[in-house]
């Protein structure tokens, strides 16, 4: 039976002796007392019962525990005749330099030595070994707990060579792991580099009063799609171990400023769940209790301003090659369970967002850390700016543009872009726009979800839409207004049937024809300084294109007379809170929340997406038993899809679906 040795039986030295266990090696489990080993092997014990309950261990955990030998205060004997050896004894350089010299006297000469350091150079740890046994010296940096968490980070001091990175690898993936390559020993390899930046972008936004914890939280959680926000985690992880590794971090040249918030905590000894209180409060120390973080508390927050230090950081260890990109993205992913990797998401975010972002950041708080890393200023200034562009840490399928008469169409990859294009009339709607959006959709119906999954419409210039074009109903007869109000309306209804969804941007002016085009959208985003209103009874008219019928389902019966008798507009932010629009956002960031909110469906099942709009379109307007069969009905269609397996088996595999429309 292959041996390796494990040093260390605490939280992450007895989960790695228990996986090396799992996988059929003889272990060797060191730790400096009788009592650590015991309590490291009954820990193993508990948890091996734990994956046999759940069925995923297939050996009787006997037998596996049966491989784990303990040893006392011995690393000499525990590392005789092994072919690996991880040390994860406390982080204190002295202590690790110690165990490294021991194992290199004992341990045969062809045995790796590996850290499972997560702050400490490897390059440092390996001078204490002979220079010849260099070369083997390695990091293996497993997460906790190491049983669960995929990722391990493969860490290459200056000795160590690529034979022992590829070695690492396959005991990796031995023991069911994926790894990524760390070049260089930079102070918290990449993982806890990014995550140290979010947590401090997080804590110096409420430190600086910009934000309360719980919009942060819900910010993250609810819009960056991130398992936990950056509070509950370090509450989670623990705030002492969060400013242990933030210290060690900056002793070794980590450009940061502690936020005062995590090291009052950590002063407080309010270390998080196992004190029973931290940034939030537990109901006893130990026990985790998700704390309340509603998901409108982050509404008003710019993810991109949490996201961006993240970003920066990911740049900078691809400038100086500690990683490649893919890597970066990986790592982040699988260590910290992100739905995507800082760059993919800086690609979506915009990269000369995110540089702007930065200048912000680093104009508030004069903090040298965040001035944007070159080269995020090199691609941007190549043009290079994201998923917008087709390409930027990335290449995306190019976006492609076609001009009509009335309208621009941007083929995004998954999204569609209709773009009003009168701007010197307001974007008033011609009988030629008319025709051409008839068109546009008819086409993007036609299109795969591979291609298209949402529609945007929006405008350029002040207007999104002033409305119907009044000039084209002068001297035109009554039967003819009457037609051109029956096709206003037909087109409308046309977007409430169109298979994907359909957000519309207001961008400005949203008036008569131009709001009831917005109501006819599922989701309306409006620039804060859009106004909205149905002004026809100015021009002695009433709205003819749905307005008295779906103003009145969207904000009441009462409300709608008021701005329909009165004509008067409103602004975007008491059209939010009526209801007529999902969300106000400042006009700079109209765009991106389009663009992100996009994203986010584009990432759900389209045909389930189609159902569930059907059944709430067509439903809420028959009788409710009638709503209740529809509903049966397009529930039980989807069964008949792919879509329905992904959705289902990803999640008792606890892995991100891929949904096809299919
Ligand atoms: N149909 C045709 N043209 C329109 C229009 C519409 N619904 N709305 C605006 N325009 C034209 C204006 O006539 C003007 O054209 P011009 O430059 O040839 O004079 C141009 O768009 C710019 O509008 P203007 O009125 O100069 O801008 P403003 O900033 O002073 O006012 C509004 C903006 C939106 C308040 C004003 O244009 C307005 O009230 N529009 C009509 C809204 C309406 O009643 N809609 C319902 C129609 S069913």
């Amino acid at each position: 039976m292959p041996k390796i040795a494990v040093i260390g039986a605490g939280t992450m030295g007895h989960g790695i002796a228990e996986l090396f266990a799992i996988a059929g090696y003889e272990v060797h489990l060191v730790d400096v007392a009788e009592d650590f080993v015991r309590r490291g092997i009954q820990n193993i014990e508990w948890s091996l019962k734990k994956l046999a309950e759940k069925g995923q261990i297939k050996e009787d955990p006997a037998a596996v525990l049966s491989r784990v030998k303990p040893f006392v205060n011995d690393v000499c004997g525990a590392v005789g005749g092994v072919e690996l050896m991880v040390e994860a004894v406390v982080e204190d350089i002295e202590v690790k330099k110690r165990v490294f010299a021991e194992a290199d006297r004992c341990a045969p000469p062809e045995a790796v030595l590996a850290t499972n350091t997560s702050s400490l150079p490897i390059t440092e740890i390996a001078e204490a070994v002979r220079p010849d046994r260099r070369p083997k010296v390695v990091g293996m940096h497993f997460f906790n707990p190491p049983v669960l968490m995929p990722l391990v980070e493969i860490v290459k001091g200056k000795y160590t060579n690529d034979e022992t990175v590829k070695k690492i690898a396959e005991y990796a993936a031995k023991l069911g792991k994926q790894t990524v390559v760390v070049n260089k020993d930079v102070p918290g390899f990449i993982v806890n580099r990014i995550l140290a930046r979010v947590n401090e972008a997080a804590c110096w936004m409420v430190a600086r009063g910009e934000a309360t914890i719980q919009e942060v939280d819900s910010a993250l959680i609810y819009k960056a799609g991130l398992p936990m926000g950056a509070f509950i985690l370090m509450d989670f992880t623990g705030i002492d171990v969060v400013c242990f590794i933030g210290d060690a971090m900056l002793r070794r040249g980590f450009k940061s400023h502690p936020c005062p918030l995590i090291v009052e905590k950590c002063q407080q000894k309010k270390f998080g769940v196992k004190s029973g209180e931290g940034f939030y409060k537990y109901p006893a120390p130990g026990k985790f209790q998700w704390p309340e973080v509603p998901k409108s508390a982050g509404d008003r927050i710019d993810v991109s301003y949490l996201l961006a230090p993240a970003v920066n950081e990911a740049a900078y260890l691809l400038r100086e090659g500690v990683a490649t990109k893919e890597d970066i993205d990986k790592a982040v992913k699988l260590g910290l369970n992100w739905p995507k990797g800082p760059l993919e998401l800086a690609d979506e975010i915009g990269i000369d967002t995110v540089v702007k972002t930065l200048e912000e950041w680093r104009q508030k708080t004069g903090f040298e850390e965040y001035e944007p890393d070159p080269l995020l200023r090199e691609i941007v200034a190549s043009g290079k700016l994201g998923k917008k562009t087709g390409e930027g840490f990335y290449t995306y399928v190019k976006a492609e543009e076609k001009k009509l008469e009335t309208l621009i169409v941007r083929y995004e990859p998954g999204i569609a872009w209709i773009i009003l294009n009168r701007p010197e009339r307001l974007n008033a709607i011609s009988p030629k726009m008319v025709e051409e959006l008839w068109k546009v959709l008819d086409e993007i119906e036609q299109l795969d979800y591979d291609k298209v999954r949402v529609v945007i419409i929006t405008g350029t210039g002040r207007a999104f839409s002033a409305g119907a074009d009044v000039t084209a109903f002068m001297g035109a007869t009554p039967i003819t207004i009457f037609k051109t109000s029956r096709k206003l309306q037909m087109l409308f209804e046309r977007i409430e049937s169109l298979d994907r969804p359909v957000i519309c941007g207001l961008n400005g002016y949203t008036l008569g024809g131009g709001l009831e085009l917005a109501m006819s959208c599922d989701f309306r985003i409006a620039a804060e300084t859009a106004e909205l209103g149905q002004p026809e009874i100015n021009l002695g008219f009433i709205p003819g294109a749905g307005g008295t019928q779906r103003l009145p389902r969207l904000i009441g019966r009462d409300k709608a007379k008021e701005l329909i008798f009165t004509g008067d507009r409103i602004p975007a932010r008491e059209a939010e809170r009526l209801g007529l629009v999902n969300k106000a956002v400042p006009a700079d960031k109209l765009e991106q929340e389009l663009r992100s909110f996009a994203n986010k469906l584009a990432e759900k099942p389209p045909l389930a997406l189609a159902m569930a709009k059907y059944a709430i379109n067509f439903g809420l307007e028959a009788p409710q038993w009638a709503g209740m069969m529809l509903e049966a009905a397009q529930f039980g269609i989807l069964f008949s899809t792919e879509d329905v397996i992904e959705g289902v088996s990803s999640f008792l595999n606890k892995t991100r679906p891929r949904f096809k429309g299919r």
